[in-house]
């Protein structure tokens, strides 16, 4: 693993440096894509960049990593929305070539590893991670070698994802996600972090053992990560 250190708007820039490469070397790349708070800054800058003409999406096509269960598209809590809110709305992609699984449409969640492979395979896949490891929603416990799947999430995920819905009972309580093997098998992964509260959890990831008790830790034994932390994550390394 490869970790960068510097604040948000820097380790932004840096990741977005990482597409802009893999873009003009691969004008057709398969970008695996992931939700949440810390990818806002990087997609901000794609946006940015993209409207200045320095990179185009026109021939990319993208995979997310997961989607909440019993939530469509149009609901604003949905992560296809949150995808076509925070980064395709400034992109040039062609909608039609963005996947993100269905979160009504369970059993297709089956299809979606071999609609990956059939791609070409993810390029280059972009992770968050959550307090307690979790890469995708692939909780504590997952085992390494799954693929997309459907999971029941822990509370302490419920919890932290209450902040964007009115009350925790509005919280799905189900997801589908990649499985760690559909993340271990794309060609790249960068992985971010910003803040104080992933500290701990970031040191575990990098420095602790590889166990499935941290998904994220999985990524020690992948070739090619890189790591871009803000300095607070970065505090306990
Ligand atoms: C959710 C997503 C993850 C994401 C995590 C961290 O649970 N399923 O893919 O990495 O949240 O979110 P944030 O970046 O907001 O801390």
């Amino acid at each position: 693993m490869k970790v960068y250190i510097g604040d948000s708007a820097i380790i932004a820039a840096m990741a977005a440096d990482r597409y802009a490469e893999l873009l003009k070397n691969k004008p057709n790349a398969i970008l695996g894509l992931a939700t949440g708070s810390t990818p806002l800054g990087l997609y901000a800058e794609l946006g940015r960049r993209c409207s200045a003409g320095e990179i185009t999406f026109k021939s990319v096509r993208s995979f997310n990593l997961d989607e909440y269960v019993g939530l469509d598209g149009t609901h604003d809590q949905s992560y296809r929305y949150f995808m076509n809110e925070n980064l395709f709305k400034y992109i040039d992609i062609d909608i039609a070539a963005t996947r993100v699984p269905s979160g009504i449409d369970i059993a297709a969640a089956a299809a979606y590893d071999d609609e990956i492979e059939k791609a070409g395979g993810i390029d280059l896949q972009l992770l968050g991670i959550g307090n307690n490891g979790h890469i995708g929603f692939n909780e504590p416990g997952t085992p390494f070698g799954s693929r997309t799947h459907l999971v029941d999430l822990t509370e302490s995920t419920r919890i932290a994802n209450a902040r964007f819905f009115s009350s925790i009972d509005e919280v799905p309580t189900q997801a589908v996600t990649m499985g760690i093997r559909t993340v271990m098998n794309a060609r790249k992964i960068i992985l971010m972090a910003i803040g104080s509260a992933k500290a701990p959890i970031i040191a575990a990831t990098i420095n602790g053992e590889v166990t499935p008790e941290v998904p994220a830790s999985v990524l020690q034994l992948h070739p090619d990560v890189e790591v871009y932390l803000d300095q607070e994550a970065a505090s306990l390394l």
